[in-house]
């Protein structure tokens, strides 16, 4: 089985990943960390000395390198993947994908804390930082919103959510 996890910043894709490719024994693989490992280069050095766009087109060609070449894999992708090009429908054609929704306020309160590692963020002025946050949200969703299946994280544990994604896998 291929197993996508997608959602916005800091949503928990990784560290529920992690988690569930560990009860399932399954291969954990986190887009950015493969994006990084292929480039030699941090994702806020690629944003920096490359732009975006060579990020995206990237970021892209790592999703369908890792889907069409794995089997039976857990993978966390960046926030940005599923809205870009034609990654959802390859992401809907050819795994179970699940999106990882916590709120407005908990993605707030993460980011204003991590947003320096995060070239999307890093240079908003903590005051707009939510206002950001929320507009980004809304126009992503259209694509966030195809997944499988939405699962609300608000007021779960890692485990709880790791619960809830394996009752949909079996
Ligand atoms: C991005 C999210 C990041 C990373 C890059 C762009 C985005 O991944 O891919 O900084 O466009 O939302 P995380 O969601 O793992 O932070």
């Amino acid at each position: 089985m291929k197993i996508v996890l997608l959602g916005y910043m800091a949503s928990g894709k990784s560290v529920v990943g992690k988690e569930l490719a560990k009860q399932l024994s399954y291969d954990f693989i986190d887009l950015d960390s493969y994006i990084e490992l292929k480039e030699e280069k941090s994702i806020a050095a690629i944003f920096s000395e490359k732009g975006e766009i060579y990020f995206r087109r990237k970021e892209t060609e790592y999703l369908k390198e890792i889907i069409s070449i794995k089997e039976n894999f857990i993978l966390s992708l960046g926030g940005g993947t599923p809205t870009f090009g034609e990654n959802m429908d390859v992401i809907l054609k050819n795994s179970k994908s699940f999106y990882l929704k916590p709120s407005l306020d908990t993605l707030y309160s993460r980011l204003l804390k991590e947003k320096e590692s995060r070239p999307l963020v890093a240079e908003i002025e903590p005051s707009k930082l939510r206002e950001f946050i929320a507009k980004h949200i809304f126009e992503r969703s259209v694509f966030y919103d195809k997944a499988n299946h939405i699962i609300s994280t608000e007021e779960k544990t890692i485990q709880q959510v790791v619960n809830v994604l394996i009752s949909f896998l079996i």
